[in-house]
């Protein structure tokens, strides 16, 4: 009788997640979301060859405003513009200082250059990385002329603390809210709580479209009606140019893609909240990291999710060899850009700014990210601090 050689049922070992790269973003699985919508209205643009301007549009301006809360959206061409046109609207202008936070992209202080203003930088506060109130109000001086809070990775700057140091000093604000729609302090959109906010729908941004987009958001009437005559040449009226302009306005196809977008950015924000509660479980217990939190009183939506690590460039390089997108927000604070070498700030000038820029990584964030892609993040990050 041949015997038989029989073992032990064995018990499935728990599922891991499949290996593989993660994406530091995943624009494309948004895309299939709303892709039968966009293609149905690319055609009809197509159709009706009305590109620049028209009703879809308006339509957009009309459904952003009302979803931010305020009474205008001038859709202009990128997010860097509508910083532009915003600081024009609201009377900016050669030999004008502009407070703004050191931590931020270029293109805040960029914005402030185009138009021959001084970008005045002040550090961000240790937490949040957001522009600190004590700060700006010890740099107002008399040629101050307007602050740009920054709501930065996806939630807002202090905005309570900002507007007093503003009134008093008779100061207008212009928020920059590229990196916050959606977001919420104390209930008050990101975007309804200055003079007047500029938004980028550059395609990564929580709100993103097909290329380069923006906005500016205002209640006031005279400050959009400006926006919307400079980034149109100057021009109110047809061939009549009062001022000197730009041509920077709103494409059709982008808003189309826009519109569609609308619709779902609450339930892609609510994902990304979801995301950034299982990243901060996930790595609650791993020693030398520094979670980034959400202050008091914010909604916050996430845009990025950057931890805070020693040995930063060494951690970076070991996620990127484990196949995990990474990103630094900013590697360079704006005073120590060549671009801005002649403000004259030495190193140590910022050092909250300074410190984050050398132990910032931004870690895969995106509303379609899976737990099983946190899980592999999570495990290549503690691996990485750990090695
Ligand atoms: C904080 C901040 N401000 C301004 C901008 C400029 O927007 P855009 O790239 O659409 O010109 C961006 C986006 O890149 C940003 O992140």
């Amino acid at each position: 009788m041949s015997s038989t050689v029989r073992t032990a049922p064995r018990t499935a070992p728990p599922p891991r997640p499949a290996a593989g790269p993660v994406p530091f973003v995943d624009l494309v699985a948004q895309q299939r979301e709303v892709d039968a919508e966009v293609q149905d209205g690319l055609r009809e643009v197509l159709a009706g060859a009305a590109f620049v301007g028209g009703p879809r549009v308006s339509r957009f301006e009309a459904d952003y405003a009302g979803y931010v809360g305020v009474g205008h959206c001038v859709g202009v061409a990128s997010g860097t513009d509508a910083l532009e046109l915003a600081l024009r609207a609201v009377g900016v202008g050669p030999g004008d200082e502009v407070v703004l936070p050191a931590n931020t992209f270029i293109a805040t202080a960029e914005a402030v250059s185009r138009i021959g203003a001084t970008p005045v930088l002040v550090d961000v506060d240790p937490d949040h990385l957001l522009i600190d109130p004590d700060a700006v109000a010890a740099a107002v001086t008399p040629r101050t002329r307007v602050l740009i809070p920054v709501h930065l990775f996806g939630q807002s700057a202090f905005v309570e603390q900002l507007v007093p140091i503003a009134e008093r000093a008779g100061l207008a604000i212009v928020e920059d809210a590229a990196q916050s729609q959606g977001a919420r302090r104390h209930g008050r959109a990101a975007g309804s709580t200055g003079d007047a906010a500029a938004t980028s729908f550059y395609p990564g941004k929580n709100l993103g479209a097909a290329g380069d987009a923006g906005a500016v958001l205002t209640d006031d009437d005279a400050t959009a009606a400006r926006v919307r005559a400079l980034g149109n040449h100057g021009s109110e009226e047809r061939y009549r140019h009062d001022v000197i302009g730009m041509n920077s306005r709103l494409d059709a196809v982008q808003a189309v893609v826009l519109h569609a977008k609308l619709a779902r950015l609450e339930g892609w924000n609510r994902a990304r909240r979801a995301a950034a509660g299982r990243y901060a479980e996930l790595l609650a217990d791993v020693d030398g990291l520094r979670l980034p939190v959400a202050a008091p009183g914010n909604e916050h939506v996430w845009h990025l999710y950057p931890v805070r690590v020693p040995d930063r460039d060494r951690v970076l390089e070991h996620l990127r060899s484990a196949g995990i997108g990474v990103g630094i927000h900013y590697p360079v604070p704006v005073h120590l850009t060549g671009a801005y070498a002649h403000l004259g700030h030495a190193p140590g000038a910022f050092p909250v700014a300074e410190e984050a820029a050398s132990s910032m990584v931004s870690l895969p964030m995106f509303p379609h990210l899976t737990e099983d892609q946190q899980v592999r993040v999570a495990d290549a990050l503690r691996a990485a601090l750990e090695a």
